[in-house]
């Protein structure tokens, strides 16, 4: 999607969000909005808070102040289940698939909060279209899966919920280039099917590659947004980041 409409009310929104671990301030005043159809990303080095503010959208850490609203309902004194019952969705770091379980046993966990069968299915299946990879190893162990393919069963796992916002930590970690660029086309493709996506990343170009919007985060705090197009283009950006 390019340019979201501004009188629609965000999916997602952290206003004036100050996250803590005991005494040591990570996030601090971080205000960052994510539009129905959107593909945000937010960059940062290691450190920066990336995850950490992943965590405050999910309900994994509790900020000290600030708003989190999904869908214009606030959500940051509510369970980390109760947000996923309300359409969010997480590929985490690292995958975390379910190891001893097959790939198809994964895909199931996915829509373990669905009763409507035939609709399942039909995600199943779009899913398998997406990640033929996947089809080919419906019986095999999700632990026995290569990196690349695990990224692949993490991100089917998590459309078989039929979220409205998926969170993904760092999607191109740990794979090859071409896996990456395969994987980013596919994310895109998620996206581009209506799936509203926030994406953290360190892999600037990447990210940008594929993203509407993104947002820099420095030491817990956002210190640029924009369009991905102007980014790309961002003196600043380019020396911190994108290696030019
Ligand atoms: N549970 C915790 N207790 C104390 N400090 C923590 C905890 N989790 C994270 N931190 C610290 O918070 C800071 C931000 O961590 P975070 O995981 O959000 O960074 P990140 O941007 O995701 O980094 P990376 O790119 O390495 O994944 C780091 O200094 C980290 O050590
Ligand atoms: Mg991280």
């Amino acid at each position: 999607m390019n340019g979201h409409d501004k009188s629609a009310t965000p999916l997602l929104r952290l206003t004036d969000v100050n996250t803590y671990y005991g005494q040591i301030h990570i996030l601090q005043d971080v205000n960052l909005e994510v539009y129905p159809g959107e593909l945000v990303c937010l960059l940062g080095g290691n450190a920066s808070g990336k995850s950490t503010t992943l965590k405050t959208i999910l309900g994994l850490v509790t900020p000290a102040s600030g708003t989190v609203e999904f869908a214009g309902e606030e959500v940051q004194h509510r369970s980390t289940s109760y947000r996923i019952e309300r359409g969010m969705a997480v590929v985490p770091e690292n995958r975390r698939i379910f190891a001893d379980m097959s790939v198809d046993e994964n895909l199931q966990m996915g829509a373990y909060l669905r009763n409507d069968k035939a609709e399942i299915e039909q995600d199943r299946e779009r899913v398998l279209e997406l990640f033929p990879r996947l089809r080919e190893r419906l019986n095999q162990l999700g632990g026995t899966l290569s990196g690349g393919e695990q990224q692949m069963l993490a991100m089917g796992r998590a459309l078989m919920s039929r979220p409205r916002l998926i969170l993904m930590d760092e999607p191109s970690m740990g794979l090859a280039p071409l896996l990456v660029e395969q994987n980013f086309q596919i994310i895109r493709e998620i996206n581009e099917q209506g799936t509203t996506i926030f994406m953290v990343e360190q892999n600037a170009n990447m990210a940008l590659s594929i993203a509407d919007r993104g947002y820099v985060l420095q030491t817990g705090r956002i210190v640029l947004e924009d369009v991905a197009e102007n980014l790309l283009q961002n003196e600043q950006l380019r020396k911190a980041y994108l290696g030019r």
